[in-house]
Parts: structure tokens; sequence; C-alpha cells
């Protein structure tokens, strides 16, 4: 699979977004590498750290259109939401380096990251609402008591893009470097962290977290439930067939 790079040096497993010429959508098959590189960066003692990184002009646009249209994810074993409950339950550090747009998932998988860097041209975005869909990865929960929940309404109701300074401002990010510099900041960090005592880390992450996993699970399980059922429905349809054909979407009989 070499839409995802996974490579393990010095306690860091980087899993790369290689597939820049779209966009970094990610396949359902991507899903499972990610899903699968998780589980072994879990049971791996040489893994110490997890980074995700893009390209300088692209994290990820999300779910793949296509893909999604003809392999849509059936029930909660599916690639995508073994992904989200992977990231989420991920007893280890996990750091993203997001550079230009970060698109749906491209987004909300940051919320389950413990530091994110971003370049200065990263654009977030969470256009659910825009593709006839709801929020996943447990957003819907996680948004709100980042941000507030005016500014939340804001990216989940509108689905427009944020830039980086007003992703540091709400907490998201914790640095914006130039993109050509970000990966390698990103690496410095991580290696920074894989040399600190494992048990210590595993221990702090675990214990900042613990009191909301249950919850954060049951909300990406009812996200899981309607999302996927809104995705046969007629908005997702025009959303979707209007991406694909390069138009607007046109929801007003709907
Ligand atoms: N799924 C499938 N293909 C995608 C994609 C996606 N999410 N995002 C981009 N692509 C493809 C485009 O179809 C295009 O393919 P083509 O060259 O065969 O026509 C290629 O990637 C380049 O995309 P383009 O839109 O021309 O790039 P851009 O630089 O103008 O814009 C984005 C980049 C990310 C802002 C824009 O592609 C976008 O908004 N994508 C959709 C994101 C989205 O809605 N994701 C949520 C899914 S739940």
């Amino acid at each position: 699979m070499t839409d995802i790079l996974n490579h393990i040096d010095q306690g860091v497993m980087t899993l790369t977004f290689n597939r820049v010429d779209k966009k970094n959508s990610i396949t359902s098959a991507m899903y499972a590498a990610l899903a699968d590189a998780l589980e072994q960066a879990e049971q791996d003692a040489a893994v110490r750290v997890v980074v995700f990184q893009g390209h300088e002009t692209i994290f990820s646009a999300g779910n793949d259109i296509a893909d999604f249209l003809n392999n849509p994810p059936a029930g909660q074993d599916s690639p995508v939401f073994r992904f989200l409950r992977n990231i989420a339950a991920f007893s280890k550090p996990v750091i993203a380096a997001v550079a230009g747009p970060a698109v749906g998932i491209g987004t909300t998988l940051l919320f389950h990251c413990d530091l994110v860097y971003a370049g200065d041209n990263a654009a977030f975005s969470m256009p659910f609402v825009n593709l006839g869909l709801c929020p996943e990865a447990a957003s819907s929960l996680l948004v709100p008591q980042m941000m507030g929940y005016h500014r939340a309404a804001e990216a989940l109701l509108m689905g427009e893009p944020f830039m980086a300074e007003a992703a540091q401002e709400v907490g998201l990010v914790n640095r914006v470097v130039p993109p050509l510099e970000l990966n390698s900041y990103a690496q410095a960090q991580a290696r920074k962290l894989a040399a600190k005592p494992i048990t210590s880390l595993m221990t702090t992450k675990r214990l900042m977290k613990q009191s909301q996993a249950a919850q954060i699970k049951a909300q990406m399980a009812e996200e899981g439930a309607s999302f996927g059922r809104m995705l046969q429905e007629p908005a997702a349809k025009e959303a979707f067939g209007a991406f694909m054909e390069k138009r607007k979407p046109d929801f007003s009989k709907l």
C-alpha cells in the first residue's frame, strides 16, 4: 500500500498520506492500512510515538468521495470506523503535521492527536452539512468542547475553512511553522517524545483522556449510525453527484 507510507525510525512511526494527485483523499483500503498500522504500533515496543503527515501543499481532502460511493462503510467493522476507534483509543503519543487543506476527517482525526503542528497554509474544514452528512470521529462532542459552542456551530454548520492562526487560537494547533519546515519540525518533536520514558508518556495520556473515553466511544457509534444512514439519502447523493460532476449541489428540493 503506497498511498499510506509507513516508516519506523528511532521510536517514531511516521504515517504519510501519499496520494497527492487525489489530494490525499482517503479510500477504504487506506483506512484499513491506517487501522492496521495503529494496531501494529500499539503492540510494537519499537514504536513509542506516531506521526501523521501529508505533503506541504495538502494534508488530506478527507474521504475519497468516489470510493465512498462505491464502497460505503458497511457497519462498525468497516475500515473507516476501525481506524477511528483505533486512533481514539491509541495509548501512545500521536503528533499530526498539517499543511494545506485538511477536510472532513482530515480535521476530525486531529481531535484524537496529542500534538498538532500546522503549516501557515493549513486550512481546516468540516463540511459535513454541505455534503448532506453529519459529523464523525466524535467531533460533535469534541469540537464544541474545544472551541465553545458558537465557534463549533460555525465550523460544523457552515463548514467553511478556518486557517492555521484561528486553529491555534481555539487550541486545535500547538504551533504554526512554515510549510516546508513542518514535517522536520514534527519529526524533531516526535524524537524528543520518543526519548522520554514510555510508561510515563502512556500513563499521562491515559490519565488525561480516561474520564471521557466511554463518552467518545458512544458518540462515535451514534454519529456513525447517522452518517451511514445519511450517506444513502438524497442530500448526500446530490452533494456527491455534484462533486463528481464538478458542479454546485442543489438542495432546494430536499
Ligand atoms: N475524493 C475524491 N477525489 C478528490 C477528493 C475527494 N475528497 N478531493 C479532491 N479529489 C480529486 C479531484 O476530484 C481531482 O481529481 P481529478 O484531477 O481527477 O479531477 C483532484 O483530486 C484534484 O482536486 P481539485 O479539487 O482540483 O484540487 P484543488 O486544489 O482545487 O482543491 C480541495 C483541493 C481539497 C480543497 C478540494 O479538492 C476539495 O474540496 N475536495 C473535496 C473535499 C471534501 O468534500 N471532502 C469530504 C469528504 S466526506
